[in-house]
This record gives C-alpha cells, sequence and structure tokens, in this order.
C-alpha cells in the first residue's frame, strides 16, 4: 500500500493546527491574562497610546504579546464589598471611605447597566445577565487596576477630555472629593457632605481621579448589581487581584420595608397593600424572592468554603454591625489584614451614636435606627406581609439566623430580638 509523503505532510500540518486552535482556545477560555497595569502605566496621561488595561482583550487575543508578570503578594488589597439595595451597603462602604488608605469607589456598575439594560432596573433574561456580569467583572478588574479611563465608555454623555460631571454618587468617595481632584475644600475640612462635594467641586477630572487611586494603598468598591458571589469568581481567582470579599447581608424582611420607604414607584403595590391590608393581585413578588434567593445560593456558596474563596471571604449581618459597629468594623479590618486607623473610629463614633447628639443630619440607617433599632421594619411592616416574606424566604432566614415570627404580638413585641446569636467567622 502507498502513502504520498505529500499526505503524510497535510497530516501533519493539519494536527498541529488542530492542537494549536484546542490550546489557544484552553488558555482563553476565561479570560486572558493581560499584564497588570504596573502603577507606572496606570492609564495616565502621557501613557494612551498604549493599549489600556484588557481593553483591547475582548475580541483579539492581543494579551499573548504580553508576558505574564508575577504576582507581588504586597500589592494593593482589592476590597469587594457584594451587597443589595437597602441592606445597610452605604454604611459599610462608609467603613472603607473614611480609612486613609483606601480609594472608595460607590457602585461604578450602575453605568454598566444604565449603558447595556437602560430600561430593565432588574432584568432577570439569562442573555442580559451574562453580558451585563461579564462587561461588570472587566470593568471591576479595571478599576482596581486604577483604570478609571475604562468607566469612561459606559458613562453617558461620553467625558470629553477624560472629564465629567456624571459619575455616578461621586461625592461618596472621600478621595474624588479631596486635593487635588478637588480643589473647593481644605485639608481641615474632614467630612465633607455627599451634596457638597458635587455642588462645590468643578467637573471630574479621571486623570486627577486615577492618580487618586493609585496613590492609596487599597481600592474598595461596593456594588448591589451582581446577584450572587459565585457570578465573581473569574474575578476571585484572577491572579493578578487580590480580592477580599465582603458579603454583606440583610434580614430580608428588612430590606422589604427599607425598600419600601425609598423606592416608592417600584414598589407602590407593597405600599397598597400595606395601607389595605389586602394584597394585590399584580404585585411583583420577584422584587422579595430575588433577594432571598441570591442571598441563599450566595451563601450557600460562601458557607460551605470552596477551595477559590479560601481567605477571601467574609459574611456581615448588618443587625451585627448596627448592634456593636466598633467591634464588628475591627473584624472586618482584622480579616482585610489592614490596621483600622483613627478616622475611621472617629466616623463611627460621630455616625452611629444615639439620636441625642446633634447627628440627626446624617443619613446612614444606624443613626436613625441606632443600634437596637435595626429591626424597626417590624413596626412598619404588616403580619400578613411579614407571614408572606417569611413563606418565600424560609430558607434563607433560617440560615442566617433570623427569627421568624408567629404571631402578631410577636412581632410588635421589641424587647424580644429577632436576629440569632449566629457567628459567622471569615473563611481563612
Ligand atoms: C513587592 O512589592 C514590594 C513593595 O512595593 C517591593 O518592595 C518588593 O520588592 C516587591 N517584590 C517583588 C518580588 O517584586
Ligand atoms: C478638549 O481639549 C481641547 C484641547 O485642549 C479643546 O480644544 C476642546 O475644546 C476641549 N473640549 C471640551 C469639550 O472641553
Ligand atoms: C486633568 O488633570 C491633568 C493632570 O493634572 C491635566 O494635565 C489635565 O489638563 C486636566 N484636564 C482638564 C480637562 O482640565
Ligand atoms: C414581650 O416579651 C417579653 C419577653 O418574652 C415578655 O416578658 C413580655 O410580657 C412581652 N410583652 C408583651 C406585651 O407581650
Amino acid at each position: 500500500m502507498q502513502c504520498s509523503w505529500k499526505a503524510v505532510i497535510l497530516l501533519a500540518l493539519a494536527s498541529i493546527a488542530i492542537q494549536y486552535t484546542a490550546i489557544r482556545t484552553l488558555t482563553s477560555k476565561p479570560f486572558q491574562l493581560c499584564p497588570l497595569p504596573s502603577p507606572q502605566n496606570c492609564g495616565l496621561g502621557g501613557q494612551e497610546t498604549e493599549p489600556p488595561f484588557e481593553r483591547g482583550a475582548a475580541g483579539s487575543g492581543s494579551c499573548d504579546d504580553y508576558p505574564y508578570f508575577t504576582i507581588n503578594a504586597t500589592r494593593k488589597t482589592h476590597i469587594l464589598v457584594l451587597a443589595t439595595t437597602r441592606s445597610g451597603s452605604s454604611f459599610v462602604g462608609q467603613l472603607l471611605n473614611q480609612h486613609q488608605d483606601v480609594f472608595y469607589l460607590f457602585e461604578p456598575l450602575y453605568h454598566v447597566q444604565t449603558t447595556l439594560i437602560p430600561r430593565l432596573s432588574h432584568s432577570r433574561n439569562a442573555a442580559d445577565r451574562r453580558v451585563m456580569l461579564g462587561a461588570s467583572r472587566d470593568l471591576l478588574r479595571s478599576l482596581y487596576g486604577c483604570d478609571l479611563y475604562f468607566l469612561e465608555s459606559y458613562i453617558k454623555p461620553t467625558p470629553t477630555n477624560h472629564t465629567t460631571d456624571k459619575l455616578f454618587r461621586r461625592g461618596a468617595s472621600r478621595a474624588l472629593c479631596q486635593q487635588p481632584v478637588c480643589d473647593a475644600f481644605g485639608p481641615a475640612d474632614m467630612n465633607v457632605e455627599e451634596g457638597d462635594c458635587v455642588k462645590k467641586c468643578a467637573a471630574l477630572n479621571m486623570t486627577l481621579a486615577t492618580e487618586a487611586c493609585r496613590e492609596k494603598r487599597h481600592v474598595a468598591i461596593k456594588i448591589v448589581r451582581v446577584p450572587e458571589i459565585g457570578d465573581l469568581r473569574a474575578l476571585v481567582e484572577d491572579p493578578r487581584l487580590n480580592i477580599k470579599v465582603i458579603q454583606l447581608v440583610r434580614d430580608p424582611r428588612g430590606i422589604l420595608s427599607s425598600r419600601i420607604e425609598t423606592f416608592r414607584d417600584t414598589y407602590r403595590l407593597w405600599r397598597i397593600w400595606r395601607a389595605t391590608g389586602r394584597r394585590p393581585y399584580n404585585l411583583d413578588l420577584s422584587q422579595l424572592t430575588v433577594v432571598c434567593e441570591d442571598f441563599l445560593s450566595s451563601v450557600s456558596t460562601g458557607l460551605n468554603h470552596p477551595y477559590w474563596l479560601k481567605g477571601k471571604y467574609m459574611l456581615v449581618r448588618y443587625e451585627d454591625l448596627a448592634r456593636n459597629p466598633l467591634l464588628k468594623t475591627k473584624e472586618i479590618y482584622d480579616y482585610l489584614g489592614l490596621p483600622m486607623d483613627k478616622n475611621v473610629e472617629d466616623w463611627i463614633h460621630a455616625n452611629t451614636r444615639g439620636s441625642n447628639e446633634p447627628s440627626a443630619k446624617h443619613k446612614f440607617g444606624t443613626v436613625r435606627d441606632s443600634a437596637a433599632n435595626a429591626e424597626s421594619w417590624r413596626l412598619k411592616l404588616s403580619y400578613d406581609m411579614v407571614e408572606y416574606t417569611q413563606t418565600v424566604c424560609q430558607k434563607v432566614l433560617h440560615q442566617l439566623g433570623y427569627k421568624a415570627v408567629k404571631s402578631v404580638e410577636e412581632l410588635k413585641n421589641m424587647s424580644l430580638s429577632l436576629v440569632q446569636d449566629k457567628t459567622f467567622v471569615p473563611f481563612l
């Protein structure tokens, strides 16, 4: 039998091609390992011609041209506060924002959502969700690398000359309201109110913001638009990052009550229920069930201690923080491996005392609710609504140590706490 040498060569070439393709597919599967922007090329002026962090990576596989970098364990800590709206996340954000070594951003994913899925605030469409999550992970990765220019592609209107006055909740970031980013306040103005910052600071110069980020030792980002921690696995496992997740949870009954007060339009039907005692037939139950499902799934993942979360996961109950802010904050900083500085301590003292202090203007729930009042939802929700919530959120209530009530007397008797003592130790 004769075998043409041409056929042999052809076969050999084909098999090399197939292997090459297979390897490429494998290596580029989760996402590509582009080099980390070193502090020197963190998207600053004069560097614009260089490929920004990951920007070119999505389609082209251009990262292959760069050497993989080695991890330096003494690098920045990348703190991620994973929360949901009305779960006390602004308060936790402040506990990090007040630290002088931390650069803090308040929900940058807002811009991703408004750009990608403008009309659906909580889209449950699987395809939308995937797009949103992919974009969110890319953005977070860039922001942890202090590439704030990356955010510009999501800001509307698109910033010109790297300047914008449309950054969502800019005023919640201390570093963005201080010199050199903003000249309106002197070093003596320690606690600039969010509104004052927005009013008095000139448009945000993203180049200066980037510099401010680079100068801080650590970066903290609070997000409420990622449903569960499993969605962030690729980010947590990214060897270029040093992620520490703080998952914040709150009693779903408290979240519901707080949302009813805050999001008056979206939760209108729930208010009708509360006022009339009758559940409207067209009530959007998912507004409640999604919270419980996401908590349950996140918490189950986190508390199962998968290897990829080792050393990177801490569950915090808002109620524990409200009860004992100083102690709990110390625990959080211990977990992060950072010393808690005096700014943070001062801020806690100023913002968590009882209402006898002239602190009423502070808008952090823990002041108004004060420690004992993290359970004030019990006086606001009807028994019907509470009972209903307990039915659909039964599992997660149990898992997080929130006690279900069996009667209206029990619900309204504030001398009985519904928050059971339960310790969630960080996964070390
Ligand atoms: C890691 O970073 C620290 C501080 O920036 C530096 O002193 C040290 O030399 C770095 N180590 C390596 C292996 O690059
Ligand atoms: C951006 O900068 C250029 C050059 O300094 C200037 O000509 C242009 O007017 C600026 N654009 C805006 C919108 O400020
Ligand atoms: C933003 O700040 C950088 C760095 O100081 C400066 O070079 C640039 O001109 C500023 N941009 C604007 C539009 O003022
Ligand atoms: C509230 O609960 C406490 C503790 O169980 C009980 O002693 C008290 O009688 C209750 N108050 C009312 C009004 O039911």
